[in-house]
């Protein structure tokens, strides 16, 4: 299970890089291009942008036509697997890990106490939901109002967000709002992106134009997916830092993180366009907007008590909650062996251990994972306490 899990990551990891590589490779072409030469011959010929570029050795010439060209050759390449893939490999890593886990990942029991099949549920159909509202939102008059859609958008996505972090365990309600906004791009190329490409080449085989609004529709929809872009790639990686989706406020630092994203996506485009110059505020922006968020989320230093804590009461803590599973052997059966190799069954393995049981125990709740083991506040404080004061195992 665990070398299929692998290479279902490895996959989604490489389709999704081949997928937002070329996508960033596009949107960055479609800016740079510049008119040819007017009444030349490329002029003439319906091009309506070139670029010239050298990579990888050599020169390469790209032209973009104001409609199709005069015959649609018989090689054209389409790029739809690489964004389906993603998707695909990514249900199939959510399923095992959150779906099939759900006990250990999904639900936290110290945030609601549901059911498997309920908190699946929920799952999937806040995947759904979010495709359904954000489409008919396309379908709506907002979307005349960039700005306005992008405003309400992002409202919508934080309400989620909040939504899910009052049922699922911090990671559950991140993955699931990364897993809403990539079905929404990957939903984007499927029912709208593609079938307008289809329309155009078909259009275009037929001597006819194109119905315009194929075009549109594709345009603004991928815009949707340009700026979606940096904040998922940080969803996907944020498993790694338990600061973020562990915070009380993690759907809050959540919002806060994905518009650090928005706006370097932002001084991006501008950038390709040309106004870097107008854009360049954007980066520092960027920049002291994260650091704020880092500066809200760390942990606060509380008082500790003079008196000594005694290293037994400790290790009676971490025996009755993180050894079932933090152990050479966990007795917890879903885990053949000590999870990311963390052991914490002698005196000496906690006191080597005590910054990350810090970090994941009173900084943030995330251990003992989704609490199965129901460790009380107390007992978060009194380990703090015993860190505090040195974690001697006397
Ligand atoms: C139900 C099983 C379970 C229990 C109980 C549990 N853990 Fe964990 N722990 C895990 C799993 C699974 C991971 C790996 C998480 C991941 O994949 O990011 C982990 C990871 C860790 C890590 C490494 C984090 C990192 O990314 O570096 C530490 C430290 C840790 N746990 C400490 C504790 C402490 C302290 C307790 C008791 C208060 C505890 N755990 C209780 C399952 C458990």
């Amino acid at each position: 299970m665990e070398w299929f899990q692998l290479a279902i990551r490895w996959i989604h990891m490489i389709t999704g890089i081949a997928w937002i590589g070329a996508s960033f490779y596009f949107v960055w072409l479609d800016m740079n291009l510049t008119p040819p030469e007017k009444d030349g011959y490329k002029d003439k010929a319906g091009v309506g942008g070139e670029l010239w570029a050298v990579h990888g050795g050599g020169f390469y010439e790209v032209q973009k036509y104001r409609l199709a060209p005069p015959e649609i050759p018989q090689t054209l390449h389409w790029f739809k697997y690489e964004a389906y893939f993603t998707w695909i490999s990514g249900f199939i890593l959510l399923t095992i890990l959150y779906y099939f886990g759900a006990d250990i990942y999904l639900i936290d029991r110290s945030v609601a106490d549901i059911s498997t099949d309920a908190a699946i549920l929920i799952g999937v159909g806040s995947i759904a939901g979010g495709w359904i509202i954000y489409d008919q939102l396309c379908k709506s008059p907002l979307i005349n109002n960039q700005m306005v859609f992008g405003l309400v958008l992002f409202a919508l996505l934080t309400l989620a967000a909040f939504g899910l972090s009052q049922v699922f365990s911090g990671r559950g309600a991140y993955i699931h709002i990364g897993a809403i906004m990539g079905t929404i791009m990957v939903a984007n190329v499927l029912m709208i992106i593609i079938p307008g490409q289809t329309a155009l080449v078909s259009a275009a085989k037929k001597g006819e134009a194109p119905d315009p609004v194929y075009g549109l529709r594709a345009k603004q929809r991928s815009l949707h997916n340009n700026y979606f872009t940096l904040p998922v790639l940080f969803i996907m990686i944020s498993n790694h830092y338990p600061m973020t989706y562990g915070n009380s406020y993690g759907w809050l630092l959540l919002a806060g993180i994905s518009l650090v994203g928005i706006l370097v996506r932002h001084f991006f485009n501008m950038k390709n366009q040309g106004r870097a110059k107008q854009g360049f505020i954007l980066l520092p922006i960027a920049f002291v907007l994260f650091f704020a968020i880092a500066y809200a989320a760390a942990p606060k230093p509380e008082g500790v008590p003079t008196e000594k804590i005694s290293f037994s009461t400790v290790e009676a803590i971490v025996h009755e909650r993180c050894t079932s599973c933090h152990a050479a052997k966990p007795s917890n059966t879903d885990f053949e062996s000590p999870p990311k190799g963390v052991r914490l069954e002698t005196p000496a393995q906690i006191a080597r251990e005590k910054t990350r049981i810090k970090q994941q125990t009173i900084d943030t709740k995330t251990m003992p994972l989704g609490n199965l083991t129901q460790m009380t506040d107390e007992e978060r404080k009194i380990l703090g306490w015993w860190i505090s004061q040195g974690a001697s195992t006397d």
